[in-house]
């Protein structure tokens, strides 16, 4: 004890047992202690003594085996004694994650990442608990600046230390929250949202697909929050503030495309090349109308400038009538003729399903050139100190969610990269139910793949434009490889089923795989938290937010001894499904 302000203070009676084995990034000890053994999960700490008095390498633990070996008796001194005795055999595995010194130099208590020797044969090895922990997690949370700090909750090995991660490096390089359905991600959420809210200019878009997070935005609940909602069918008459519209011309041509046009038909080319050419040309049109010379001189068919979309249909039905004049003056087939026919059904019934009315039937100033700055500013803005936007698309039919997601990330993006980089304030996408609108490519149709390029590009760039996602998914089997596996920092909850449990292992460095083994164990708003974003993997408890998400688990039990059907409520579901709002049934 020659260092009283060291944070790993270890007497013999911590002495768990010795190393008996290395194997790269792996290391066996074997127990002696195995009181100290029951005290000690998978995702505890270890501590080896190191090459010198002043350093250990510290391990997490991966594994635990007892069996039971054949020993001869040491002190046997005459043949009658040579009984084989069965001694339990207590072995740990852990893997190694970094080096602890208690002093470097002129500093004192350093923690870093990985381990810098390898741990000698016969070395010791402790157990760290009680106060060597609260000391040891210390160091962490003094790591980061008082303004950086983003506490989560609790060690699970001990309940006083905190935990905490570094705000900016959780944000940074994208993240996932992943478990199985009721594992606590939603609370997780919600939680990272009351803390950034803490901040003075947080940006985060949570892309809400059940509507669980309207708490949050409830000002008798102390929300703080703004939240959005798509415009459902409902919506399309009385719009509200908060009603969000993503008219059709925000839609590049591949997005537009991917809904439209059926890629198996004869004529896609010619369809698709007669409607680029009819939307650049009504594009310029607007910008002619609207004075924008400097824009008209550049820009694209891909750009959102608002055209009318009827003028559309009509030049196109054109294009599909008209016959053409022969050399001799008489007439012949058009060059189009009847050769959109199919494209053109496809576009109306778009244009006239009401469940695409947030799309193709936004109200009047939603197709003025100034709306989609406003609009922009409302969901990137500081919107009166509630930076954290919760966008509603709980009345979103399944089949359009990819084109809304995508094309609303893509939109914020372009602005944020179009944005003189010392103005950009980092903006953060959280999307939950990830498994929704993310999917694998390879099971992806043509509008899902087209949302999920969008996305992509996102994991892939947006570090530079200060953008990131933060994903949340059930199924992380079923979520876009390409993109998490950008991700840097995850905070896995309880996880069941198999395939999800692998994803996780291979998202994980090799060393650490073997942490995967408690996933399905895992209490609810327990987790791994791995990543940069933390110095080391820890199992932590989360803590509970202050506004708990609308997500609650029914006492199915309970319920059903209490809870009456009420026909009424049944009929105007009915009516609800029929008009597809809720509104109707809130009457
Ligand atoms: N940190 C926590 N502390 C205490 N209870 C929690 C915590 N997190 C979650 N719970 C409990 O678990 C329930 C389910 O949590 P939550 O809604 O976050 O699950 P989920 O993982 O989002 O599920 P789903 O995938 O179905 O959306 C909550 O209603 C709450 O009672
Ligand atoms: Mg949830």
């Amino acid at each position: 004890m020659s260092d009283t302000s060291a944070a790993l203070q270890f007497s013999e009676t911590e002495l768990l047992g010795k190393v008996v084995s290395v194997d790269t990034s792996r290391v066996a000890v074997d127990v002696s202690n195995s009181v100290l053994l029951t005290r000690i999960g998978i995702g505890g700490l270890i501590a080896i003594r190191g090459s010198t008095q002043h350093e250990y390498l510290i391990a997490i633990t991966e594994r635990v085996t007892r069996s039971l070996r054949d020993e001869l008796p040491e002190d046997s001194e005459s043949d009658e004694d040579l009984m084989l005795t069965s001694v339990p055999t207590d072995l740990l595995r852990g893997a190694l994650i970094g080096t602890y010194r208690t002093v470097d130099g002129e500093k004192k208590n350093i923690f870093k990442r990985g381990a810098d020797s390898f741990p000698q044969i016969d070395r010791e090895c402790y157990v760290i608990e009680s106060s060597n922990l609260q000391r040891f997690m210390g160091i962490f949370g003094a790591e980061y600046p008082e303004n950086e700090r983003l506490k989560l909750g609790t060690f699970v090995a001990d309940r006083t230390a905190e935990a905490i991660a570094s705000g900016d490096k959780f944000f940074q390089r994208h993240a996932a929250i992943l478990g199985s359905t009721g594992s606590g991600k939603s609370y997780a959420v919600a939680l990272i949202l009351e803390r950034a809210a803490k901040l003075k200019y947080p940006n985060i878009l949570v892309f809400d697909m059940h509507g669980e997070y309207a708490p949050l935005a409830d000002d008798d609940k102390n929300g703080f929050a703004t939240r959005f909602r798509i415009a459902g069918p409902g919506d399309l008459k009385n719009r509200g503030d908060d009603v969000l519209f993503l008219p059709y011309w925000l839609l590049n041509r591949d997005e537009m495309l991917s809904m439209v046009l059926d890629r198996s038909d004869q004529n896609a080319p010619n369809q698709a090349s007669r409607f680029t050419s009819h939307v650049r040309a009504l594009k310029q049109k607007t910008l002619e109308i609207e004075g924008k010379v400097d824009v008209a001189r550049t820009f694209t068919v891909d750009s959102p400038i608002p055209y009318p979309i009827g003028d559309l249909l009509q030049r196109l039905r054109a294009d599909n009538t008209t016959k053409g004049v022969g050399q001799k003056g008489q007439e012949v087939k058009g060059e189009w003729e009847d050769k959109l026919t199919r494209f053109i059904s496809r576009l109306e019934a778009k244009l006239e399903d009401r469940r695409y009315g947030f799309m193709f039937m936004p109200p009047a100033q939603a197709n003025s050139y100034s709306w989609l700055a406003t609009q922009t500013a409302r969901l990137l803005g500081a919107n009166d100190g509630r930076g954290i936007k919760i966008i509603d698309f709980s009345e979103v039919p399944s089949d359009v969610l990819p084109v809304v997601t995508g094309t609303l990330a893509r939109m914020l993006y372009d602005v944020q990269f179009w944005m003189a980089p010392e103005k950009r304030t980092p903006v953060t996408l959280l999307c939950d139910e990830a498994h929704l609108y993310l999917p694998v490519r390879d099971d992806a149709d043509a509008v899902q793949r087209q949302a999920l390029g969008a996305f992509e590009r996102i994991a892939k760039e947006g570090r530079k434009y200060g953008f990131s996602l933060l994903v949340v998914s059930q199924r992380p089997s079923d979520v876009s490889k390409t993109i998490l596996s950008q991700c840097n920092n995850f905070l896995a909850l309880r996880l069941t089923n198999d395939a999800d449990q692998g994803v996780i292992k291979r998202l994980m460095p090799d060393s650490l795989a073997g942490l995967t083994s408690i996933l399905p164990l895992l209490d609810t708003g327990e987790a791994l938290m791995l990543g940069d974003a933390v110095l080391l993997p820890s199992r932590i408890k989360l803590d509970k937010p202050v506004i708990t998400p609308d997500s609650a688990t029914r006492d199915f039990w309970k319920d059903w001894g209490t809870q009456e059907p009420d026909n009424d409520a049944i009929a105007n579901a009915v009516e609800s499904l029929r008009s597809q709002t809720r509104s109707s049934s809130a009457l």
